[in-house]
């Protein structure tokens, strides 16, 4: 590729990198800029050099696809070296998201001019690594060590206002931000002002130096998640370098700890999630050309737990969103509901008032089903979990919603073709699976109806992808890929009570496993009278769930259920009499009660999941086992860092799961959910894997 990296002659040269999309810093671009700094500096006629990049983004980061290969010289390190040797001053003209790998070139720039809508962030610790390159010494240089350590634990952006009053940039430029820079430096020139190094700045690590505790202070304040993690663990130590060791010194040890974390199996964990969430909306046999239709409008049905939540989505993303209920009561206590979620989020600061009431003026309700869905480009109903009532609002919404509307449904589980059949237009009907709480949740199972239009498809992953959710596009089953996989995890869950494991020991093999909740904690979160209620329905059995709800135990929301609530605590405490309702079950069985080690308590919850997730491939459910991690993942808390269900497995070895789950099943009486499934006996077999196996296809 011709001029990847150019540099403009003048007194003012200004060096362009254009490698689209992202202008990602891959060898080439590397390469370019190492000439190019070299030209800058022999060229007597160049004073100053500005350096910016094509296209819609200064560089946001490195190239990934790089990490697994042998590093291809030069390093940025390298070319670092050029930058600060410079005895031109260096702007930084920063647009778009100067991230990673950018920000640290942009970090080693003198100076630094940034576009008003310009989001700057060191993302490293999202893909289980830290920032190499000089972004860990020459942050806290620079803002301080207080405000260095969030941005590089949390990999969250900051907006170029919050960068001029941190320091991270000096002006910010309203217009053509390389003109702003090209002037900026003009007259740096002009003032001959000093050349700003961020790694010779040391005030604001003095105060460190004085006093190494005010670091732990930091930290503490800082780090969320660090348990068992290895990346924030060794980005707070390479800070504490900062003003602990030298510049070279702390970035020589900084390098060997990312060498350390990008070979290590957490990192490449996130980094298979990072690129398999980009994947999961990819649809072999639909075209990227595919025009997804024109949303300009909403309209969502129920107003209860995940229509409120649906319909902030909407409001979030500033599309206008019609809420319909039944009665005026549900509507007002659905509206006041989201009101609430607002203003509590206003509450802790992570939404302005007057941005409040612009996405709270987007939303309208109505009990007037036919006024509701008229203007609506897409419909997702919410209703009560019922194919009966579920069809009847289909087979309205067909003689009410606009010809081209794309019509959704929120059922967990429920069969999308039949409610499809219930319209004269089924390929305008699909899923849209949102997850509990539907604003906050990041994932979107789209479930592909057998006759759901290719453009429908689009649409639900466009929209999807606007309101800030990750896709996935999965097929028709009981319960989609998530909830059977979920499923699949419950059946040895209840089991292993009456064996002698209480509730506490199976959910903490999960939560130590890095789960936030296990199947016990989550069913009191959700409400153990709904799945009460489904198994009433058919006939379904779980004797310790079904004597708690028996015994008004239904969860959080009676302060009681397989654990107790005190004074409206949301986290469980172990209650005794839970413990003795079990013991008596297990007497009742006549099993005496043994201890379970966490290792088994795991690989009968986890195992039985992976197996189901095969069977889910094999029927072509899920397209890749990418989906599924990401689908657990984003939906269902499943650690970032071991990387989904499948991903997890082939780590783990796939002959071992299998002779596990052998076991397994015969002590469950043979239960055929829990047999090691054909695709899982294969690849054991063959010493295949599920990643193996996507690159066959
Ligand atoms: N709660 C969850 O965690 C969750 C997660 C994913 C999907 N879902 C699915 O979402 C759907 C809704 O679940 P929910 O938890 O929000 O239930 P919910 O009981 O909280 O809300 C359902 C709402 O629908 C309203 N409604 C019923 N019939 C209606 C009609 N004909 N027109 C307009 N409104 C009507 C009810 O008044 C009620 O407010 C179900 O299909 C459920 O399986 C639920």
């Amino acid at each position: 590729m011709a001029n990847i990296v150019e540099l403009r002659p003048g007194a003012v040269a200004v060096i362009v990198v254009d490698n689209p999309p992202v202008n990602a810093l891959k060898q080439a671009v590397r390469a370019g800029l190492r000439d190019a700094f070299t030209r800058a500096r022999d060229d007597a006629g160049i004073h100053a050099i500005v350096l910016t990049a094509a296209g819609r983004t200064f560089m946001a980061g490195a190239d990934i696809t790089e990490f697994d290969k042998p590093p291809q010289p030069p390093g940025l390190v390298e070319v670092f070296d050029l930058m600060e040797a410079s005895k031109k001053p260096i702007v930084a003209a920063l647009f778009g998201t100067p991230l990673g790998g950018g920000l640290e070139v942009a970090l080693t720039c003198h100076y630094r001019v940034a576009a008003p809508t310009t989001r700057l962030g060191l993302p490293e610790i999202k893909l289980g690594i830290l920032p190499g390159a000089g972004g860990t010494q020459r942050l806290p240089r620079l803002i301080g060590v207080d405000k260095a350590l969030p941005m590089i634990l949390s990999g969250d952006p900051i907006s170029a206002q919050e960068a001029l009053a941190n320091g991270l940039v000096d002006e910010i430029v309203e217009g053509d931000v390389t003109e702003g820079a090209i002037a900026f430096a003009r007259r740096l020139l002009a003032e001959k002002a000093p050349l700003k190094r961020a790694r010779d700045m040391e005030d604001k690590l003095k105060p460190y130096r004085d006093n190494p505790k005010l670091y732990d202070e930091v930290v503490a304040k800082s780090a969320k998640r660090t348990r068992g993690l290895a990346a924030p663990a060794a980005a707070i130590e390479c800070v504490r370098w900062s003003f602990e060791k030298p510049f070279d010194e702390a970035e020589r040890g900084v390098r060997e700890a990312f060498q350390k974390l990008r070979e290590g199996d957490q990192s490449k964990a996130q980094r298979h999630i990072f690129f398999a969430e980009r994947e999961a909306a990819k649809v072999p046999d639909i075209p990227a050309s595919t025009k997804p239709r024109d949303i300009k409008r909403a309209a969502v049905i129920g107003a209860g737990t995940m229509g409120g939540g649906i319909s902030m989505c909407f409001a979030n993303a500033g599309i206008p969103v019609t809420i319909i209920e039944t009665s005026q009561e549900a509507l007002d206590k659905g509206l006041a509901t989201i009101k609430r979620n607002y203003e509590n989020t206003v509450k802790r600061g992570g939404l302005k008032a007057d941005e409040m009431e612009r996405r709270v003026k987007l939303m309208t309700g109505t009990t007037d089903l036919a006024a509701g869905v008229r203007e609506a480009d897409i419909v997702v109903e919410a209703v009560f979990e019922d194919m009966g009532l579920k069809k009847e609002v289909f087979g309205k919404l067909d003689k009410l919603a606009k010809p081209d509307a794309v019509l959704a449904t929120n059922t967990s589980y429920l069969n999308v073709n039949e409610i499809g059949k219930a319209t004269a237009r089924p390929p305008s009907v699909l899923g849209m699976h949102f997850f509990s709480p539907a604003n906050v949740m990041r994932l979107l199972e789209i479930v592909r109806g057998a006759e759901t239009a290719p453009d429908v498809l689009a649409t639900a992953i466009a929209v999807g992808r606007k309101i800030g959710k990750v896709p996935a596009v999965v097929g028709v089953t009981h319960g989609f890929v998530g909830n059977r996989m979920l499923h699949a995890r419950g059946i040895e869950a209840e089991r292993m009570l009456l064996e002698g494991a209480l509730p506490q020991d199976v959910d903490g093999a999960l939560t130590e496993f890095g789960f936030p909740m296990g199947p016990f904690g989550m069913g009191d979160l959700a409400g153990l009278d709904v799945g009460w209620r489904v198994r009433k329905a058919s006939g379904a059995k779980a004797e310790i769930a079904d004597a708690l709800v028996d015994a008004g135990r239904y969860g959080q929301k009676t302060g009681k259920g397989f654990y107790k609530y005190e004074g409206g605590s949301r986290s469980p405490t172990p209650d005794p009499d839970v413990e003795k309702l079990i013991v008596e079950a297990s007497v009742r069985h006549g099993v005496k009660r043994r201890n379970l080690d966490r290792k088994e308590i795991f690989e009968r919850l986890i195992f039985p999941l992976i197996n189901e997730g095969a069977r889910i491939l094999d029927e072509g459910i899920a397209m890749r086992p990418g989906d599924i991690d990401v689908i657990w993942v984003y939906g269902y808390g499943w650690p970032v860092w071991t990387g989904g269900p499948m991903h997890y497995a082939d780590r783990v070895g796939l002959s071992y799961i299998r002779d596990r789950l052998a076991e397994i099943a015969a002590r469950a009486g043979n239960n055929p959910k829990l047999e090691p499934s054909p695709l899982l006996m294969r690849l054991a077999d063959s010493g295949g894997t599920f990643a193996g196996l996507k690159k066959a296809a």
